[in-house]
């Protein structure tokens, strides 16, 4: 079946990621991201440089969380400048770094248009988010000519194929209760090539970056930890009760551990001169 764009009404002003599952505001929300960060950004760098990004580059950063590629952009790419925009600027706000502006916004919005930029990046948000076609052309007409627009999201490796462990069914849980909730919605992330191109992009690539799920690392620790901030949601579609998930932390933690982890699939592409 074709993925579905949900319809605005289903899930209203901006998503419901931070109100439904994972609120700014509850303690140990931050480190949560940084785990993520801890696994993701040196890819993400890796493309980001590889792509040209460097001195002179204006950047936005859809999304940004806690504002870890934000500032790598600035530190170590030595980009000119880098807007971070979020829901909830706290933990940007909270590592102030120079070049670094914030802007507390809701990029669903009709009408968030910072500006024009050399790279537009977002990283595990539009999966999140509703009306995911039109917020894709938002951020294509966001890059300027010569610029390139970055999407990362999750694809789930953990589905229909994978032999069945607590990991596998831990994981089919969460993607369930997450779009029950929230509305997340991985199921079309493998289009995003075609979609960039179908928006008129060009020089279109994409990568996956599956980190090793071994015990004690940090996207172990990462998915212990979302798996705990969404238990309810998890629960509540009656394909894990609290038992399960227990269980499936300790099986990441354990030496019987051998899973795929949810990869993560970066696409992008380059907006054609004069456009
Ligand atoms: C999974 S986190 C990813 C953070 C960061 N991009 C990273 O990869 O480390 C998703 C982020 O998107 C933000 N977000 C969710 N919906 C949003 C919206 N409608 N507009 C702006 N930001 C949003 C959340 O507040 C959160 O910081």
């Amino acid at each position: 079946m074709e993925p579905r764009d949900p319809s605005p009404s289903e899930h209203p002003g901006g998503g419901r990621y931070g109100e439904a599952v994972f609120p700014p505001g509850r303690p140990g929300e931050g480190e949560r991201i940084d785990y993520g960060a801890l696994v993701y950004d040196d890819p993400t760098m890796a493309r980001l440089t590889a792509l040209g990004a460097g001195p002179g580059w204006r950047c936005l950063d859809v999304g940004a969380g806690t504002g870890t590629v934000s500032r790598r952009l600035l530190g170590e790419a030595g980009v000119a400048s880098v807007l971070a925009v979020d829901r909830d600027v706290r933990f940007l706000a909270a590592r102030p770094v120079p070049g670094l502006d914030l802007l507390e916004a809701d990029v669903t919005a009709p009408d968030f248009g910072p500006g024009r930029f050399r790279l537009v990046h977002a990283r595990f948000v539009l999966m999140h988010l509703p009306e995911r076609e039109r917020v894709l052309a938002r951020l294509t007409e966001l890059v300027e000519p010569g610029g390139v627009l970055v999407l990362s999201d999750a694809v789930d490796l953990t589905s229909e194929v994978a032999p069945g462990t607590p990991y596998t069914r831990a994981m089919r849980a969460m993607w369930r209760g997450l779009k029950d909730t929230i509305g997340t919605d991985v199921s079309w992330v493998p289009a995003y090539p075609s979609l960039l191109r179908s928006a008129g992009l060009r020089r279109v690539g994409a990568e996956l970056h599956v980190p090793p799920l071994v015990p004690g690392s940090p996207i172990s620790r990462f998915w212990a930890d979302t798996w705990q901030r969404s238990r309810a949601a998890m629960t509540a579609t009656g394909l894990v009760d609290d038992a399960d998930l227990d269980g499936a932390v300790r099986y990441l933690e354990s030496e019987e551990c051998a899973a795929l982890s949810a990869g993560m699939l970066t696409v992008w592409g380059t907006k054609d001169q004069g456009v």
